[in-house]
């Protein structure tokens, strides 16, 4: 079966009251139409066709990353309505397909599921239109379905368009559709613009072909959640989206042994990965390419992105980590700072107000407290005393600090690099180092105190 699908992203979104077009504010991580872009590929079996026009270039730039190849691009030059947004991807439609799905690109919440079901309803009715629908508690804004006496859906009215005794339909169109490609494609030139906001309705079609005298019998539709139909017209229903599909990620990671202290207050995103009894608190977010293997404990408020956590590791509360690599029951934070390419093997200790970026901590390294390494590779069992700063930076260059195993920093130490500090060196608390200390070697670099009497005594 040759299925093709077209996903409308065009419109201006005016509702939202934002410079960015809502296909691109972002749900879990990824814009909105990822979402129901994702279905169609997964659901049909032809390139999907998305409809751009308001803010085209950017949208294609971001959804093209997402996708690459696997989806195409059609322009509708004028927003003139989700009929118009069709009229300008029905020619790209592959002539030997059976059946073209048409959602919109607002509406994230869809489950796959429920496309699978409409596809296979309109492919063995035969019937060339076939929809989904539901009932809403509060249907203002959507389209109601009108039908006559015998049940038969007759036509779609809108929101604005409606007569007060429509407005009370609760039984409205989440707008996803499935058609018989040939009746669509010679249909969709047919639609008049309508009367009040000269738009082309795509809806429309629904009466156009009631009105031919349903040739093929009525059109056929299945009842869907209202809580899977909602769009994303303002911001109300983007924070909405953002809540129900945040929770399907959890339930799901649930599912598979994961421990959310508090799910109503915990984030993540579409990619993470999460190992058995892990266990995380409120207030973490986890995002980008995440991975976290068993018996991890992450803490209240620590935002996690695009990093790696082995085996047992334990993050306490309020840290931030971007693509970073936390090695087997190592311990992080509270309030530390992990960059990229910081890299800690088993058992390194990193704990409050430490800022680590591309820098390699080995075995055992400990990094208690107050500390900066940048551009550093510190050998196995380094104790770094808090204070101390890697100085990588002359203002032009960045330098490397290379420490030895088991060199021992005392607190507030100076290291000035380009730098080499040999194993099991030792240097003073308070110096200063800009020369390589030789492995085993003390290193003091400060003035000498001085304690000078003073003539009179202080009572
Ligand atoms: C639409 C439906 C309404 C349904 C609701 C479900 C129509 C006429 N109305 O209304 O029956 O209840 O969705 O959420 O179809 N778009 C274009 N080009 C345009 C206009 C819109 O591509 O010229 C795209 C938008 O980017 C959006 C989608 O089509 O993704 C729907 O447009 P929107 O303006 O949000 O329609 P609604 O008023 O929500
Ligand atoms: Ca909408």
């Amino acid at each position: 079966m040759k299925i093709a699908s077209i996903i409308l992203c065009a419109g201006a979104s005016s509702r939202l009251k934002s410079s960015k077009s809502k296909i691109l504010h972002e749900i879990c991580g990824r814009p909105v139409a990822y979402w129901p872009i994702k279905h169609a590929l997964e659901t049909t079996s032809v390139k999907p066709i998305v409809v751009i026009g308001h803010q085209a270039e950017e949208i294609e730039a971001v959804l093209g990353g997402y996708f690459q190849d696997s989806i195409s691009f059609a322009y509708q030059r004028i927003p003139d309505g989700t009929g118009g947004a069709v009229k300008a991807a029905v020619r790209h439609i592959d002539e030997s397909c059976q059946s073209v799905l048409v959602i919109y690109g607002d509406t994230p919440l869809l489950k796959k599921e429920s496309i699978m079901n409409l596809i296979t309803i309109q492919q063995n009715s035969h019937v060339p239109i076939a929809m989904l629908s539901a009932v809403a508690a509060d249907p203002s804004g959507y389209g109601r379905i009108i039908r006559n006496n015998a049940q038969q859906i007759v036509g779609i009215v809108e929101d604005q368009d409606a007569t007060p005794l429509e407005r009370e339909i609760k039984e409205v169109n989440p707008g996803v559709y499935v058609f018989e490609p040939k009746f669509l494609c010679e249909n969709i030139s047919r639609l008049k613009p309508n009367s009040n906001k000269q738009e082309y309705y795509l809806t429309d079609l629904v009466q156009t072909y009631m009105n031919d005298g349903a040739p093929l019998g009525p059109v056929n539709s299945i009842e869907i959640s209202y809580e899977e139909m909602q769009g994303i017209n303002d911001r109300r229903q983007l924070a909405y989206a953002q809540k129900v599909l945040n929770r399907r990620l959890l339930d799901q990671w649930m599912l598979n042994g994961v421990t959310f202290i508090d799910p109503d207050h915990t984030y993540i995103e579409e990619d993470v990965q999460l190992a058995q009894d892990v266990v995380i608190f409120p207030g973490v977010h986890l995002r980008g390419q995440t991975q976290i293997s068993e018996g991890v404990i992450i803490e209240n408020g620590s935002i996690i992105i695009d990093t790696v956590v082995e085996k047992n590791v334990h993050i306490f509360p309020y840290t931030w980590c971007d693509r970073a690599h936390i090695g087997e029951r190592s311990q992080v934070g509270p309030f530390a700072r992990l960059r990229p390419e910081a890299r800690l093997d088993h058992e390194v200790k990193v704990g409050n107000f430490v800022e680590i970026k591309r820098s390699h901590l080995k075995k055992g390294v400990k990094v208690g407290h107050l500390a900066y390494l940048g551009d550093a590779e510190l050998g196995e069992k380094c104790n770094i005393g808090a204070g101390t700063i890697a100085c990588n930076f002359d203002g032009q260059k960045k330098h490397e600090t290379v420490i030895g195993d088991h060199a021992f920093i005392g607190s507030n130490t100076t290291l000035i690099a380009p730098l080499v500090i040999g194993e099991n060196s030792y240097i003073g608390g308070g110096s200063t180092i800009d020369q390589d200390v030789p492995k085993g070697a003390l290193a003091i670099g400060r003035a000498r105190q001085v304690n000078k009497l003073r003539k009179e005594k202080v009572a």
